[in-house]
This record gives structure tokens, C-alpha cells and sequence, in this order.
């Protein structure tokens, strides 16, 4: 029998908390500023409408309606698109392996806090004392800094998944909500600050030229994709676990709704603060804006040391935010894995749990090392730059065209509370495909012209071949190894 949500609203509770993380603290503020502020949200809401809420739709119904992860969901869907299903969740392996270490840093950060042990130079901190850098290409040996809270990080995902969905569903109730709430503290603790008016101007004064600017339509796309975890094969397992016949549609509008949210408000708690740093320095806003780990393990600490009253709580208070974003996306992207391989093998939790978070925990330490940071950022930029888009295309293009998304709309009408218009087919069969081309062409062209920065050209190349053809190799192998399917009364048989 199959594992289910153990209460009404675990599913979406789960679903916001794989789909809230380090992008929404991260990148959607920056994204916003870079392009056009406050007029970004328009082609993003639209961004939302037309690709990222027909995709997660189409997620929700393949998990649901076929009770199974990715491979098998799309393998009963129709014969031959197991394929694909392997390559969600190879992405999703790839990112994981990566996220835990991140994780470790916040918690290597949480530590520190306590002491605001980063001090006024909180780069020098990061690079030499924590992560110990050493140069692009090499391994150099761990620093304990980072391969301890590595460790726990993996024993906490380890022991989250082995409890099941059941105790999946319990662990959300705290991950969730706690970094919601403190985002909101955290907010208007920046508010209160002086000159954060001006990190607010900088964050969100409107260019409406950057409407008719066709990159910022890329990056809302880009955005969408990335923030609500599409394309990984996570919104299908999670899914799985619905009893059938649950709502469809609402849910999805409820995830995306308060992913939004949260990206949104964190950026108000990121660029209030930034503006007190600028105003503290004496520096325009612009000059200490930063994003990804810059901000997260660089900037905010250092705004943080410049607080008037309680920085070291601020800082505490920071680092359990960014750990608790990080962890509930971290297991989910576990429970993809662990889910396609209990289908595929019919193999027990336990077993999957223990096989999956060893492989993944071998293979992130790569990223531990002191040279590992190049190999993150590699592996991340081609993970999300065309593993994601690549997945999505075909997803659409199978689901949408050979299986049929006028299919996929009946039946989300039948179960769900609100009505899904023809829209839905003309997003997932024209325009979802259509912008994850374009997406992934200029992906494609602009790592050609220009290498990403920093690093030497062959380790580009190596890096991005060695990754791809990873997936699509072992993909191949997964799909065609046999299936052990347990006996499961009549629950995925469907014409
Ligand atoms: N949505 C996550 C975030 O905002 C990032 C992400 C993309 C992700 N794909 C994912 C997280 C898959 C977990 C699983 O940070």
C-alpha cells in the first residue's frame, strides 16, 4: 500500500517548503532589482500564469493520477517516457548533492553567530577561514569547518526521509512556517533601520522600460522555473502520496501563491538591511547589493556586525532562516530520489533512504573540499541552466502533445475546486516549450561566449560534458533496468 500525506494540508505544506529556499532569499530580490524592480513583477506574475503554474498543475496531476515519482508517473502515462522521469531525478541528485553543503555552511554560520565571529570582513571570513579556498581545479582535503556541519546535515535529511511521509508531514509543520516567520522579523527589523528607504528604492522603484526589454522576460521565466522546484520530478513524487481524487488546481495556486509571498518579503528584509549598510558606509545602495552565497555568507553578515542593538540574535536568527529554507528543499529533493528508486526496485525505505544518502553524501564531498566551491557553482550553473530546461521541455512536449494535455485539464477538472480554462493546453503545449527553447538556446549560446567567469575554459567544458552525459547515460541504464513492481491493486492501472 502506498504511503500517504497523513493530514489535509501536508501535501501543499510540503510542496511550499521544497518549493521555498536559498532562491527565494537569494535570488529572487536581486533578480528583481536587476531587472526593472518594481515593473519586474508584472512579467513575472505573467511569468507565473503561463509556464510555472501549468507546469506545477501538470506535476501535481502526473504524481497524483499515477501514483508514482517521476519515472514510473510518466511510464504509465505512456510506455517509453520512463526516460525522462530518470533524468528529473538525476538533476535532482546532482542538486542535492551540492545543497547539503550549503546547508553545512548556514550551519557553520549559525555557530558562529553567536559570536558574530565574521567580524567586519566577513568575505575574508568565508573564503579563507571557513570554506579555506584553494585554487579552481583542485581537491585539497577537507576543512573541518565545513565537512562537520556536512555531516549533520545529511543525518538530519537521513533521518527526516527514513521517518516516511508520515514523518515528512510532521517535520514540515516547524520547517515551513518557522522561516516565514522569521523572514518577517527579520523584515522588519530592516525596516526599522536607518536608510532603508533608500534599500527599498534601490530594491523596487519601478523602470517600466524594462517591460519592452526582452532579457528581463527571460530572467521572470528563469525565475519561475527555478523558484517553484519544477522540473525535478520533486512535485510528482511529493504528489504520489495524495489519496485520490484530492484537489488539484487550488493546490497548485496555493504553493505558487506563497512562494511568491515569501520571495517577496525577504526581499524587503534583504535590501532594508542593505540600504543600512550602504548608509552606514557611506556608499551608494548599489555598490553592496549582492546575491547567492555573496549575500547569504558575505553582505548580510557584514550588515549584520554593523547592527545597532542584538546583532549576534539578528545573526542567529539569519542562519536558522537560511537553514530551515534550505533543509525542507533538501529533503525534498531526497524524497524524489528515494521515491523513483522504492518504484522502480520495490525496494523498502529504509533500504532506498540508506542507499541514496550515502551515494549523495560520497559524491557532495567533492564539494566539501577546499576547491569544491568552483565545482558547486559548475555543477549548479549546469544543472539549473540545462538540466532544468531540458526536463521541462520534454515533460511539456510528451505530456502535452503524445499524452495529450486536454487529458491532463479533464481530469484536474473533475477533481478539482477551481475550473481550468482551455489556457491550460495552449501553456503547456505552446508557450511553456516555447520559452524553455529559447531559455535553454541562450543558455547554450551564452556559454559559448562567454566562459562562465573565473574559471579555466577546460573545466567548463569537462565540468558541463561530464555532467550531462552523466544523466544521460545513467538514465538510460535506469530505464532499462527491470521493474519490480509490487503488487498494487489497480491503483495505476489506467488506460
Ligand atoms: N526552489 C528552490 C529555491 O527557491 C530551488 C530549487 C530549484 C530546488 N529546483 C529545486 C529546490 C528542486 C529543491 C528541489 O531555492
Amino acid at each position: 500500500m502506498r504511503e500517504r500525506w497523513t493530514w489535509r494540508g501536508a501535501f501543499v505544506v510540503a510542496a511550499v517548503g521544497s518549493a521555498v529556499g536559498l532562491g527565494n532569499i537569494w535570488r529572487f530580490p536581486y533578480v528583481v532589482y536587476d531587472s526593472g524592480g518594481g515593473a519586474f513583477l508584472i512579467p513575472f506574475v505573467i511569468a507565473l500564469l503561463t509556464a510555472g503554474i501549468p507546469l506545477m498543475m501538470l506535476e501535481f496531476t502526473l504524481g497524483q493520477r499515477f501514483a508514482g515519482a517521476a519515472p514510473r508517473a510518466l511510464e504509465r502515462a505512456k510506455k517509453g517516457f520512463e526516460y525522462v522521469g530518470w533524468w528529473a531525478v538525476l538533476c535532482g541528485f546532482g542538486i542535492v548533492t551540492y545543497y547539503t553543503v550549503i546547508l553545512g555552511w548556514s550551519l557553520r554560520y549559525l555557530v558562529g553567530a553567536f559570536t558574530l565571529e565574521w567580524g567586519e570582513e566577513a568575505g575574508d571570513y568565508f573564503f579563507g577561514r571557513v570554506l579555506q579556498l584553494a585554487d579552481p581545479g583542485q581537491l585539497a582535503g577537507f576543512p573541518l569547518d565545513t565537512l562537520l556541519p556536512y555531516i549533520i546535515g545529511w543525518i538530519c535529511i537521513f533521518f527526516i526521509i527514513y521517518s516516511g511521509v508520515k514523518g515528512l508531514g510532521r517535520v514540515v509543520m516547524v520547517t515551513v512556517p518557522l522561516p516565514f516567520i522569521l523572514i518577517l522579523i527579520l523584515m522588519i527589523r530592516g525596516l526599522t533601520l536607518e536608510g532603508a528607504m533608500d534599500g527599498m528604492n534601490f530594491y523596487l522603484a519601478p523602470d517600466f522600460s524594462a517591460i519592452f526589454d526582452a532579457s528581463v522576460w527571460i530572467a521572470a521565466y528563469g525565475q519561475v522555473f527555478y523558484t517553484l522546484s519544477l522540473a525535478m520530478g520533486i512535485l510528482i513524487a511529493y504528489a504520489s502520496y495524495l489519496p485520490k481524487n484530492s484537489d488539484i488546481s487550488n493546490n497548485a495556486f496555493m504553493t505558487s501563491f506563497a512562494d511568491c509571498l515569501v520571495a517577496f518579503l525577504a526581499g524587503i528584509a534583504v535590501f532594508s538591511t542593505t540600504g543600512y549598510m550602504a548608509y552606514q558606509l557611506d556608499v551608494p545602495v548599489g555598490e553592496v547589493v549582492a546575491s547567492g552565497v555573496g549575500l547569504a555568507f558575505v553582505a548580510y553578515p557584514e550588515a549584520i556586525s554593523l547592527m545597532p542593538v542584538a546583532p549576534e540574535l539578528i545573526g542567529v536568527l539569519f542562519f536558522i532562516t537560511i537553514f530551515t529554507l534550505g533543509l525542507d528543499s533538501a529533503f525534498s529533493l531526497t524524497e524524489g530520489i528515494v521515491c523513483a528508486i522504492m518504484d522502480k526496485f520495490n525496494m523498502k525505505r529504509s533500504q532506498a533512504t540508506v542507499l541514496i544518502s550515502v551515494l549523495a553524501f560520497l559524491v557532495g564531498l567533492v564539494f566539501v573540499t577546499r576547491g569544491g566551491l568552483f565545482w558547486l557553482d559548475l555543477v549548479d550553473f549546469y544543472i539549473m541552466s540545462y538540466g532544468l530546461t531540458v526536463v521541462g521541455l520534454f515533460t511539456c512536449i510528451l505530456v502535452g502533445w503524445v499524452y495529450g494535455a486536454d487529458r491532463i485539464r479533464g481530469y484536474i477538472n473533475e477533481i478539482s475546486e477551481v475550473y481550468v480554462g482551455i489556457w491550460f493546453d495552449i501553456c503547456i503545449k505552446f508557450i511553456t516549450p516555447i520559452i524553455l527553447t529559447v531559455l535553454l538556446v541562450l543558455n547554450i549560446y551564452e556559454n559559448i561566449i562567454s566562459p562562465y567567469e573565473g574559471y579555466p575554459g577546460w573545466m567548463q567544458l569537462v565540468g558541463g560534458v561530464i555532467v550531462m552525459a552523466a544523466i544521460l547515460i545513467v538514465g538510460y541504464f535506469f530505464m532499462k533496468a527491470r521493474t519490480r513492481e509490487a503488487e498494487e491493486p489497480e491503483e495505476g492501472e489506467v488506460s
